[in-house]
């Protein structure tokens, strides 16, 4: 078969007109990085969660070392997250010197299992002093929870915060795939999804923007969080530990100052205005791009729905609002003739691009090594990792590229049907 001319990438990001010319109007504007654009952006992604304060940086990973770091993570400390998710999440745990403690995911959503980490704090950890857990092997304090919104559906963040109340932990949510994901009717990142028993816990959400997101500014991330004093350490973080950033970047303004105060060891994080540009514009089309993924998804489950014993389709939890940032497939090795792998060379062989998100972090090299994890560990992880398919899922696509995608998919299940 003569493979269809167009080439169906995976995720390319939807670019408009209004994106370009905000692009270019900055880089007329005599100011490239952080300043007037990226302040409007930080408004604007407020207003859009409902959150007080949030801090704009260069990527989801900085969002995320800032969050850790704020928690004052550090040697002899522990974090409980997944290891379906990218390097990342476990990444910044590791740079403060801490821990990644991996358990295992709930098969349906790809989302860490509240069930798998009551279990694992119930049976390899013991009670500190201090009400936190101990891990019995390694005598590291557990402090924190770090679940993933795999795909952009919603960890049961109500199951988190339970237990991160019973064994006094704080949490980082990785919202890197869950600008406009939702949790029981609230954007994932709004203040309230803490519940107020929980007041005393730190908490911080963190948003990539990176050139695959939902919303794209080529790199980018957010970080938010309820605790107005936090977020804004985290900001002084981000731009050096200058107390006052606007110093930095308005120092050679009209009424611009030269002073300024290094005050705390903080790292280079902030956004520019070139990002915060196409950021303003992908942020006032993310209800659209939202739809449009919404029924770029339907249109998949549509075409696979008869085949759910040759593949598994995602699910959706009633408590989630959907992002829809993957469309996570799971083949059914039992149903069929042929691997995972042959499925996306015959994708691919069709112009069809696809992935597979993710690898799971104990598969790689120096997670191995480092944490002495391996095959077996995390077997629900492992059993969706090898048999996912990330199927094209982006706004740029047309609907009529997502059938094609879609016809696709069914027909080599159904020509490989055991
Ligand atoms: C789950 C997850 N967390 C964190 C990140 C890091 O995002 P960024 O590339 O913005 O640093 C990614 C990036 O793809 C991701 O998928």
């Amino acid at each position: 078969m003569n493979a269809p001319e167009k080439f169906i990438s995976f995720a390319p990001p939807l670019i408009g007109e209004e994106e370009i010319a905000e692009a270019v109007d900055t880089l007329r504007s005599g100011w490239l990085t952080t300043g007037p654009k990226t302040e409007k952006f930080e408004k604007k992604l407020c207003e859009y969660l409902g959150a007080k304060k949030g801090v704009p940086v260069n990527s989801c990973t900085s969002a995320l070392h800032l969050a850790v770091h704020a928690l004052g993570l550090g040697p002899g400390q522990g974090v409980v997250t997944t290891p379906l998710t990218f390097a990342s999440t476990a990444h910044v745990v590791m740079h403060q010197g801490a821990r990644p403690y991996f358990v295992d995911i709930e098969p349906e959503t790809g989302n860490l299992d509240p069930d798998e980490v009551r279990r694992f704090l119930e049976t390899e950890c013991e009670r500190g002093a201090d009400g936190r857990p101990c891990h019995k092997k390694t005598g590291d304090r557990i402090t924190a929870l770090l679940p993933v919104h795999y795909g952009g559906h919603a960890v049961q963040l109500d199951a988190f915060w339970q237990i991160a109340l019973e064994y006094n932990l704080d949490m980082v949510e990785d919202a890197a795939h869950a600008i406009g994901s939702r949790y029981k009717n609230l954007p994932v990142g709004h203040p309230a999804l803490r519940p107020k028993a929980a007041k005393h816990l730190k908490s911080f959400t963190a948003f990539s923007f990176y050139a695959t997101k939902n919303l794209a500014t080529g790199e980018g991330g957010f970080l938010t969080g309820p605790d107005e004093e936090l977020v804004e350490r985290a900001r002084v973080m981000s731009m050096y530990g200058i107390s006052d950033s606007r110093r930095i970047w308005g120092r050679y303004a009209p009424k611009g100052t030269w002073v300024y105060d290094v005050a705390d060891l903080g790292f280079k994080y902030n956004m520019m205005d070139i990002q915060a540009a196409l950021g303003l514009h992908q942020l006032e089309k993310l209800p659209k791009f939202l739809e449009r993924r919404a029924a770029n998804a339907a249109i998949y489950n549509e075409a696979l729905a008869e085949l759910d014993e040759l593949a598994i389709l995602p699910a959706t939890k009633a408590y989630a609002g959907h992002a829809w940032h993957l469309y996570p497939l799971r083949l059914r090795p039992e149903a069929l003739g042929l691997s995972r792998d042959d499925f996306i060379e015959e994708l691919r062989g069709l112009n069809i691009g696809t992935s597979v998100l993710f690898i799971p972090l104990h598969f790689h090299s120096f997670y191995r090594k480092a944490l002495g994890y391996g095959e077996g560990d995390f077997p629900k992880a492992e059993a969706f990792f090898k048999n996912l398919v990330n199927l094209p899922l982006s706004p740029a696509h047309s609907p009529e590229d997502i059938g094609r995608a879609a016809e696709a998919a069914a027909a080599l299940l159904k020509k490989h049907r055991i």
